[in-house]
């Protein structure tokens, strides 16, 4: 399978949305936290998939706006989560000298979350092969609504007028400025929406959207996934013929 991938025709970035750890807990009769603590072994996996692709950037969709309205155990049980698998993982990380970054509002985290992200990022800084970027406590209306302040901002200054403002301009300020837009985007447990995320940023992706839940997925998974982009005629809204190949 990983054989028949065209090494010359890979994404850059590979956008995911990691759903249904809680039905995959609700399916053995256990509690959704369950399923979140058995999400870590296919983020390990996804990683290191891409980094053994050469693949730059992976944004693993971790925490949405919207989740902080869940629960109050079940968020405190995800941010606990993460302050742990990120102390955990900073090896796996290293060792495939991956890079790690994130999106959101980050300040809304628990300080612990901040404390133990900032510590990781630091210590990755300097490896050389993927991007890892998480995105925690973010959604793509957040996000274009910030950048859209910002820009209002500088034109209050007087530092550019509206004429300025264009696609790449308004690209730069969003959390993903400098990052180039997914190619594909993949969201596991055959939800098919998009929930808020990478609004500005997927609308040229492929979608990819397997019937396996979260916690089940793997390398395999991954490679089909990239099998499928492959075979994908992206058009940018030209006609199959104006296409060279
Ligand atoms: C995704 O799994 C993890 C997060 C949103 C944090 P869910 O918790 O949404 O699982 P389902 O969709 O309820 O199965
Ligand atoms: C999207 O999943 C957010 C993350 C995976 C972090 P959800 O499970 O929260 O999405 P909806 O609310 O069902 O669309
Ligand atoms: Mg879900």
């Amino acid at each position: 399978m990983k054989e028949d991938i065209e090494p010359g025709n890979l994404p850059q970035h590979i956008a995911v949305i990691m759903d249904g750890n809680g039905r995959w807990a609700k399916r053995q009769g256990a509690a959704r936290v369950f399923g979140h603590r058995n999400a870590i072994k296919a983020v390990r996996e996804v990683t290191e998939g891409c980094a053994e692709l050469g693949i730059k950037y992976l944004t693993l969709y971790a925490f949405s706006t919207e989740n902080w309205n869940r629960p109050k155990f079940e968020v405190d049980a995800l941010m606990t989560l993460l302050v742990h698998t990120i102390r955990d993982e900073i090896k796996t990380l290293m060792d495939n000298n991956v890079r790690l970054a994130t999106i959101g509002n980050t300040e809304s985290l628990p300080k612990d979350c901040q404390r133990e992200l900032a510590e990781a990022i630091r210590e990755t800084s300097h490896n050389t092969g993927l991007t890892l970027i998480l995105a925690l406590s973010y959604s793509g209306r957040w996000e274009i609504l910030e950048a859209a302040r910002q820009l209002a901002a500088q034109v209050r200054d007087g530092h550019i007028t509206p004429d300025d403002i264009d696609e790449m301009l308004f690209s730069q300020h969003l959390t993903t400025g400098g990052i180039p837009d997914p190619e594909l985007m993949i969201r596991t447990s055959g939800e098919m929406r998009i929930s808020n995320f990478l609004l500005w940023q997927l609308a040229y992706s492929e979608l990819y959207m397997p019937d396996v839940l979260w916690p089940d997925f793997r390398k395999k998974h991954l490679h089909e996934a990239l099998l499928s982009y492959q075979q994908r005629e992206r058009r940018f809204g030209k006609t199959s013929e104006q296409l060279v190949k």
